[in-house]
This record gives structure tokens, sequence and C-alpha cells, in this order.
């Protein structure tokens, strides 16, 4: 089945599918039941069942699922047989925190450069990878070809910057800045993050339960 046929609910939790998998493989799981994995990960079995089965037949009657052959199934429907070249602009608070601890090559991508407008920051070191100049941007995309790039730069920049890069042929925003990209470019694809709206989910859950 295509992946545009899946739907986005589905599709938003095929990562802690893909995580659960992963750890039940470290532990020598060959083969595991949708009522076992429905108990480990807190969902119900017909769930379990009807979201594996928008993709294909993985489980047997009285079986259960092959645990390494499902997590390579999922992992390829979410693209981690590939690594997506993919670059940061700002390299502040957020942007170094994201360039360092992310495993980016065990998530379907590779960074490839980090950008900032900071002259204070240039030359910098994060991991592997040093800071460059922003003014470095149009001919290291020329050279290196980012399809995606992580957005840490302050709002007010994020338009003017993600025009340039999508005329650079990035065409994939992991966006952390509050300009909401989807609004003017409907073919890109567009992750926009929001700690705060899980925080104030969080919220929501104390207070929900406080009311019951
Ligand atoms: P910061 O001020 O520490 O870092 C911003 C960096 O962007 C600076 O190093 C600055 O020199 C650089 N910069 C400015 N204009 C640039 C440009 N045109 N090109 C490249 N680099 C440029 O800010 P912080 O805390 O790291 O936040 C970054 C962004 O992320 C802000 O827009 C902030 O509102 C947002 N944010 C979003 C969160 C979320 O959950 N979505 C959480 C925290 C921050």
């Amino acid at each position: 089945m295509s992946k545009n046929a899946i739907s986005n609910s589905v599709i938003r939790r095929l990562p802690r599918y893909y995580r659960f998998l992963g750890e039940l493989e470290n532990n020598g799981y060959i083969r595991i039941s949708s009522r076992e994995l429905a108990e480990k990960m807190g969902l119900t079995a017909s769930q379990i069942r009807q979201d594996f089965n928008c993709f294909g037949e993985f489980g047997q009657q009285g079986y259960g699922y092959n645990v390494s052959g499902l997590k390579m199934e999922i992992g390829k429907i979410l693209g981690l047989d590939k690594q997506t070249p993919m670059i940061l602009l700002g390299a502040g608070n957020l942007g170094r925190a994201i360039a360092a601890h992310l495993d980016f090559k065990n998530r379907g991508f590779d960074l490839i450069g980090i950008f900032d407008t900071n002259p204070d920051l240039i030359g910098m070191e994060i991991g592997e990878l040093k800071i460059n100049s922003i003014d470095q941007l149009e001919a290291f995309c020329n050279e290196h070809h980012p399809e995606a790039a992580i957005l840490c730069i302050p709002k007010e920049a994020a338009a003017v910057q993600a025009e340039k890069l999508i005329s650079y042929g990035v065409h994939a925003f992991w966006n952390f800045t509050h300009y909401d990209l989807r609004l003017e470019h409907k073919d890109v694809a567009v992750e926009n993050v929001h700690l705060g709206d899980s925080l104030t989910t969080l919220s929501y859950c104390i207070n929900s339960n406080d009311n019951k």
C-alpha cells in the first residue's frame, strides 16, 4: 500500500512501534503477538492489528509478528533505510542541543552542515561539524544538495531563509520557529515542533485528572 493511503494518525504511531520493536529485538524477541505488543505499549490488540494491516500482511494468525521483519518494514515506510542530507540553520541554544544530542543517522537523516549569522559562532564545532557562515549557504547547497533543513532561527528570519532554502532545492523542514511555513508552501514537507504545545497538553492531562 502506498504511503499516501496510510492515515496520518497511523503514521504518527509508526515511530513508537519502530522504537518498541527495536527494544524487543535487542531483548532477543523473535516473534510477538498483537496482544503482548499491545500490553507493552498500552494500546489494544485490535488497534495494533488495524494499524499493521494498513501496510500489508505481517502477522500470521496464531503466530504473531516477526519482530525484526516488522521493524524493517516499518523502517522502510518511515524512510529509515535512506539517509536524507540535512542542514541546520541557527546554532543558538536550541540548535546546538539538537545538533549535539540527536541520533540523526538512525532517524533517516545525515546532518551535513550547520549555519549561523553570528560571527562569534562561525568555526565553532558541534560534534564533527563546524558552524559555517550563512554567507556560505548557497554555495554549500549547490555542492552538497541538502534536501531537508532544521530551522532554529528567530521567527522573523524564518520566512526569508525558508524561501532561499526552497530555491536552493530544500524540500523538507523540521521547523522549530513559530513561523507557519505550510501556509506559503503546500508542496514542501513540514514538521512543526512546538515544545510549548506538548507542555500545555501535560497541563491539560493534570487538570482533567483533577476534574475526575
Ligand atoms: P537563540 O537566540 O539561542 O539562537 C538563534 C540562533 O539563530 C542564533 O545563534 C542566531 O545568531 C541565529 N540566527 C539568527 N538569524 C539567523 C539567520 N538568518 N540564519 C541563520 N542563523 C540565524 O534562540 P533559541 O533559543 O535557540 O531558539 C531558536 C528558535 O527556536 C527561536 O525561533 C525560538 O522561538 C524557537 N524555539 C522553539 C521551540 C519549540 O518548541 N518550537 C522551543 C524553543 C525555542
